[in-house]
């Protein structure tokens, strides 16, 4: 459910006061939650792993920088405005050169390599 406080009812979400508060890539922040859907900002650069997620679409909006997604059979290059769905069951391998800025959109309780697992995986549901 979406959350307000007594003290400040109708408070913007920033994005660069949120991610102020945290540092490292790789590591996804919950800033809201939609129903059942979180809004997570994250800090990338370099090379992910290739994975997909069985259950769920999964949404990247880049705020800064440059996104670039593999697919098996191609790709598509994100600038800080744009955005992009990944299908559900599509294998994709998000990169960035330099470090960008994203806000994901998917299902709360998703983890970010899904059942790949290894070293990029991120703890869930952590808020900021
Ligand atoms: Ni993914």
């Amino acid at each position: 459910m979406a959350q307000t406080t007594a003290s400040q009812p109708y408070q913007a979400i920033n994005f660069s006061e949120k991610f102020a508060r945290f540092s490292g890539q790789w590591t996804p922040r919950v800033v809201a939650e939609m129903n059942d859907y979180q809004f997570k900002i994250v800090r990338v650069q370099g090379d992910f792993v290739w994975h997909s997620h069985a259950t769920t679409d999964e949404a990247f909006l880049v705020l800064e920088g440059e996104l670039r997604i593999d697919f098996r059979d191609g790709h598509v290059l994100l600038r800080p405005g744009e955005l992009y769905v990944v299908p559900q069951g599509v294998e994709h391998k998000p990169c960035a050169e330099h470090e960008a800025r994203l806000l994901l959109i998917e299902p709360r309780g998703v983890l970010n390599t899904r059942e790949q697992g290894g070293e990029r995986t991120a703890l869930n549901d952590v808020w900021v």
